[in-house]
């Protein structure tokens, strides 16, 4: 998702409470922002952050990081937690959700941003396919972006993915048999898994897909256990 770029989104992003501008210091660090040591979910790709921000509401006793790489996009995300256009942004107290912050950055910097350890889930929604074979590895489900989770994720700690693209999906299926990491559950039709499905919260590209009637994928997988 790549939105038109709005004229002054930088300088709103960079400039709002609720963004961390400069992630990198924070690596092991991450009780300093919330001032606690509850665990530490992360949506990588998170677009205009509906998922995470009702997730946010709905778990006060867990710290949501968004990761988007857009200040467009993540704009659309500060609006929506604002509940004013861009406009306005800055004029009102935003709903501040002291467990929730958004990163504008390329995930493929997160071991820069994390310490060992520090992160209890990873969820990807809808991620990019990449459909050209060379450009595999910038799917976020690849090897090269499974070794980076792991150096970040908790060793008990699990990666829940979605998606309505079937080729991602066996791809990124493949990918997880390959790095060696455990695959929990599975399913081809999240909405009529009634144990899946528990609690599930629709991301924007999952209304809009499972409103044109395509079924949603989803997998959840642990990093693979050193002996
Ligand atoms: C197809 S959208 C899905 C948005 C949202 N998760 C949903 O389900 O509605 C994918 C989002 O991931 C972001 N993205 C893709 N690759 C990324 C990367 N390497 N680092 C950070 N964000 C990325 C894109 O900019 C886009 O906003």
């Amino acid at each position: 998702m790549r939105l038109r770029n709005i004229a002054r989104s930088k300088n709103i992003v960079e400039n709002h409470q609720v963004v961390i501008n400069n992630p990198k210091k924070y690596k092991n660090h991450w009780f300093e922002v919330f001032k606690n040591n509850n665990p530490i979910h992360i949506e990588v790709g998170m677009g205009k952050g509906q998922f995470i921000i009702e997730k946010a509401i709905s778990n006060p006793q867990i710290n949501y990081v968004g990761i988007e790489r857009y200040t467009s996009v993540l704009l659309r995300a500060l609006e929506r937690l604002s509940g004013r256009e861009s406009e306005n942004i800055n004029s009102i107290e935003p709903q501040t959700l002291n467990n929730l912050r958004f990163i504008c950055m390329d995930a493929r910097e997160i071991t820069e941003v994390f310490g060992e350890d520090e992160v209890s889930k990873i969820y990807l929604n809808f991620s990019d396919p990449w459909p050209k074979s060379r450009h595999a590895s910038r799917r976020l489900t690849s090897v090269e972006f499974l070794k980076r989770y792991q150096q970040i994720l908790k060793k008990e700690g699990k990666l829940e993915f979605k998606t309505d693209n079937v080729d991602l999906f066996d791809f990124s299926l493949w990918q997880i048999r390959e790095g060696k990491w455990n695959l929990e559950a599975t399913t081809k039709d999240l909405h009529q898994d009634k144990t899946l499905n528990q609690n599930n919260i629709m991301t924007e590209y999952e209304e809009k897909f499972s409103g044109e009637g395509l079924k949603i994928c989803k997998l959840i997988c642990t990093p693979p256990k050193i002996l």
